[in-house]
């Protein structure tokens, strides 16, 4: 009985997703949750020049007219941007309902959205590892969202 609530305590841990959390120190929503291929247990690996897919559920606080699209990784501690390219650049472009209908901005308060990203990685970008990657949206000079994952990429 004992091994068998040792097992069921060890496997649910295993599976609890710990490789997104909101920004440090940030008042601004993160998300709701993240799911990707790339992605389990506390990390995040993905290969440049490959494809990386992934829904990043999130819930605004405010309306956002544009959802500018910020990606920086802590090498060492020093962050380095990895700029995104059009559509990514602005996540109106690829912004969902949670029932994965595609939708554009302004998006509104307290409703669950889902932004589908499916995009190639730069191989111009460098490489990385167990390295915080923070994603940030900005609606004009106003940061609207703010999350992190920890990644590999090789
Ligand atoms: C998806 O959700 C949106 C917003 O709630 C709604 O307008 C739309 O009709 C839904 N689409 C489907 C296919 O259920």
């Amino acid at each position: 009985m004992k091994f068998i609530i040792f097992i069921i305590f060890l496997s649910s841990s295993c599976f609890a997703d710990t490789f997104w959390s909101n920004c440090p120190g940030s008042n601004v929503p993160g998300p709701d949750y993240i799911v990707s291929p790339q992605c389990s247990g506390d990390r995040c690996q993905a290969v440049r020049g490959e494809s990386v897919t992934a829904k990043i559920y999130a819930t605004p606080r405010a309306i956002h007219n544009e959802l500018i699209t910020r990606v920086t990784a802590f090498i060492f501690g020093i962050g380095i941007s990895l700029p995104m390219q059009p559509p990514f650049d602005n996540a109106c472009n690829y912004i969902h309902y949670a029932n994965d209908t595609q939708t554009s901005c302004p998006v509104y308060p307290n409703i669950q959205y889902v932004i589908n990203v499916e995009m190639q990685i730069s191989s111009l970008f460098p490489a990385f590892t167990n390295t915080r990657v923070q994603v940030e949206f900005w609606d004009g000079n106003q940061r609207a969202a703010c999350g992190q994952i920890i990644a590999d990429l090789i």
